[in-house]
């Protein structure tokens, strides 16, 4: 999904009352999805604004009517009820009007301070085209903060839309698109009781693949009953190296937390699951008041034919903030930066960005340096970070970062250890590096496709040609 997005049904009918010439009535209607969604969302902003002071206009009567059902649930539909519906991973189920009419003021509260949808990402600034980005635009959020402001009224029962149908939840994730997973590697059963701290489960499981093969696509799914519990589940591949004859860690191969959906590797590149690897799991669980029986996770796999042929390999490893000597450490009541720099033998595409942290983390960054021009260009900025959600930022093909060879990727993390971070849970403390959730971590996720220089030059020139039919296009519609 792209950041130009479909509105949903948007109209105000807004009258301005009596003047001294008499009644003047003004009728502001937006057509449907199509029309909107041909708007750039700076168009979409101008309408709202319009709205906006037509209804301030306090020299006459105005009427705003922003209802439930011809304005609001078609929103609810889009962007909140795949979690909020029954047994999904939301608190309430938010799919009928008597259902949401309850929570208007903490939807309102939510959705304006950007915690609803849980999708942070800075939308002033960088790279906005991300797949499966979850955010509203400034005209569905003001519909929602108007609707409830003005007494959440239901509004006409015809506009209601239809109610969605859900799919499964224990469905996977891809497979609309690609169907069942082609290889499902599970977690051995683990039970976690009731109460207790938090706990790491790390079983050890073959693959059972016996030819190496591309990956189209990875997703986790945790179980229906324990997707409460497993905050994270992180898996690495290790394979087995015929020089040392021992099992050695290759790669990250896929990090879940709530909310994620998953990672698809882009058609030119491969990322091989090789014939006869393991997965290790690095699964968190956090206890949920009732016991977790025999909790088994899944990784479902989807493969490339075996004769796929992508030009390039794209790798997701894990990128320190940390360089040599310096060292993560935030005194009581105190702030602390760090910095990683990283660049690469030959030009590479940056396909996605996950930063990780803990409360102390309020934002990370990522930039690209180029040496050649002095340029530092800021790609993604995640400036309200909260530690509940992980996301994947995953680059829309056309614009993920390419970068020439010796380009320097800038990633920064800012952490907050005084009062004025709210989810600092005791600023008493000295927190330095650690894998528990009180402790700090500083580093990022990131999928690198590695291409040569004539593959760089490619896609460099391709885009430049869509750049320039996109202008001339604009230019003689
Ligand atoms: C990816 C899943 C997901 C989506 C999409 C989502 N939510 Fe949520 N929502 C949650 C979860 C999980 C919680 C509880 C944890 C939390 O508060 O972060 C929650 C909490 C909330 C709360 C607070 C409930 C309370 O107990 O106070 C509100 C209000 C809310 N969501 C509204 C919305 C609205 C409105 C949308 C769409 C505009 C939305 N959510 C989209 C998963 C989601």
């Amino acid at each position: 999904m792209s950041r130009t997005r479909v509105c949903g049904r948007i109209s105000w009918g807004v009258r301005i009352g009596a003047t001294a010439f008499g009644l003047v009535v003004l009728f502001v209607h937006t057509a449907g999805p199509p029309a909107l969604a041909q708007q750039t969302s700076r168009d979409t902003t101008a309408i709202a604004n319009r709205t906006a002071v037509a209804s301030g206009d306090r020299a006459g009567e105005v009427l705003v009517t922003v209802s439930f059902a011809k304005d609001v649930a078609p929103i609810l539909q889009k962007n909140c009820q795949q979690c909020h519906q029954p047994g999904a991973i939301g608190p309430m189920p938010l799919t009928t009007y008597e259902e949401v009419r309850p929570w208007a003021r903490a939807i309102k509260q939510r959705v304006v301070q950007r915690e609803m949808p849980p999708y942070r990402y800075d939308d002033d600034v960088g790279i906005q085209n991300l797949k499966y980005d979850l955010r509203l635009s400034e005209v569905e959020i003001q519909t929602i903060a108007r609707w409830v402001d003005n007494g959440a009224p239901f509004g006409n029962p015809a506009d209601l839309p239809p109610p969605l149908t859900f799919p499964d939840p224990t469905k996977w994730a891809f497979a609309d698109q690609f169907g069942p997973p082609d290889l499902v590697v599970r977690t051995k059963p683990f039970t976690l009781p009731a109460e207790g701290q938090d706990v790491w489960w790390r079983p050890v499981v073959p693959t059972g693949l016996t030819k190496d093969r591309c990956i189209k696509a990875i997703s986790v799914k945790p179980s229906l009953k324990g997707r409460g519990a497993a905050h994270h589940a992180n898996s690495d591949l290790i394979v087995f190296d015929e020089k040392s004859g021992q099992y050695v860690e290759r790669e990250r191969i896929s990090e879940y937390a709530l909310g994620k959906v998953g990672e698809m590797v882009p058609p030119d590149a491969c990322r091989t699951l090789p014939a006869n690897s393991l997965i290790r799991w690095d699964v968190h669980y956090y206890p949920i008041d009732t016991e977790l029986k025999d909790d088994v996770i899944e990784m479902g796999f989807w493969l490339y034919p075996e004769d796929h042929q992508a030009k390039y390999q794209q790798d997701l490893k894990n990128y320190t903030l940390l360089m040599k000597g310096s060292e993560l450490e935030i005194p009581p009541h105190g702030t602390a930066m760090t910095q990683g720099f990283h660049s690469f033998k030959t030009p590479v595409r940056i396909d996605s960005f996950q930063p990780h942290g803990h409360f102390r983390l309020v934002a990370k960054t990522l930039e690209i340096f180029y040496p050649d021009t002095g340029k530092l260009e800021m790609v993604s900025s995640i400036s309200n970070w909260t530690n509940t959600w992980h996301t994947s930022h995953i680059y829309e093909d056309d614009v993920a970062p390419l970068l020439p060879k010796g380009a320097v990727l800038v990633i920064t993390g800012y952490y907050d250890n005084t009062t004025a971070n709210r989810q600092n849970p005791d600023p008493d403390q000295w927190v330095g590096l650690g894998s528990r959730t009180a402790d700090e971590m500083s580093h990022a996720w990131i999928a690198v496709t590695h291409l040569d220089d004539e593959g760089y030059a490619r896609l460099v020139a391709e885009r430049e040609k869509r750049k320039k039919t996109e202008t001339q296009n604009n230019k003689n519609p």
